[in-house]
């Protein structure tokens, strides 16, 4: 499985922090926001990334994170997508680097306290027993409105209603995609949302139609951190796991 990590976008919703910089450069706590999707990946056993980019500052992601040396990776994959056409536009630039094989798909701002390896496991399993489809990890919120959300019937995926002003569930769609082949089939048939880009909830909305579109549900805290109340709690979050000596044995 290859992993994807889609750290383009304005961040808007940050300015004025994001306007010579870009998002996913922004320290959370100790280190650049980018760090945490890479290392995660890392930790999970992924050694092929992709890393998509845009807007501001594109070429300091280079400076900063050349082949990934500093992470354990021999090499990093970069491409650039133009202008503001969405996370599922975004994803379509790696149809290349995907091969037609596996993916795991993170966005650049979100961050995870569990380690992800047991769901690429749980996926891979789900791909070899199914023999397609696609996968995504939800996460118990308070503030569901923010987010994709799912209407669950039995357990089951009905739907995912994105940025619902009343929402059918607590479950909030993470950053965290696991896709087959297919995604590229499904982003070509996409049309632009109201906002004018192709959303990532289209794309998984289609893989439920298809009935081929399973779940699992977060334990740990999981927090995106696109906004200024969300970065900030994302530092709290990551600062209080640092000091706490079970998560971090041998100190930071
Ligand atoms: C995006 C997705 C949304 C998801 C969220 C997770 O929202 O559209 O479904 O819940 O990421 O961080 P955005 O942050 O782009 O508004």
């Amino acid at each position: 499985m290859k992993g994807v990590i889609l750290a383009g976008g304005l961040g808007t919703r940050l300015l004025p922090m994001t306007r010579v910089t870009n998002k996913h450069l922004l320290p959370v706590y100790d280190r650049p926001m980018i760090y945490f999707p890479l290392q995660q990946m890392v930790a999970a056993g992924l050694t092929e990334i992709l890393l998509v980019t845009g807007g501001n500052s594109a070429g300091d992601f280079l400076r900063l994170l050349g082949n990934g040396k500093e992470f354990g990776l021999k090499h990093l994959h970069y491409t650039y997508q133009e202008g503001e056409g969405g996370i599922a536009e975004a994803l379509g630039l790696a149809e290349h680097f995907a091969d037609g094989g596996p993916l795991c798909v993170i966005l650049g701002d979100n961050l995870f306290q569990e380690p992800l390896a047991p769901y690429v496991q749980a996926y891979r399993d789900h791909l070899s027993r199914e023999g397609r489809g696609a996968m995504i990890l939800l996460k118990e919120v308070e503030d569901a409105h923010r987010f994709g959300v799912v209407e669950l019937q039995d357990g089951r995926l009905v739907r995912i209603v994105e940025k619902p002003s009343r929402p059918p569930s607590n479950l909030a769609v993470t950053g965290c995609y696991f896709y087959d082949g297919e995604v590229f089939e499904i982003i070509r048939g996409l049309r632009p949302s109201e906002r004018g880009e192709l959303e990532i909830t289209d794309v998984n909305n289609a893989y439920i139609a298809r009935g081929t579109m399973t779940y699992r549900v977060l334990q740990g805290w999981w927090t995106d951190a696109g906004t200024v109340p969300s970065l900030f709690r994302a530092a709290q979050l990551v600062a209080q796991d640092r000091q706490n000596p079970i998560l971090n044995p041998g100190g930071r």
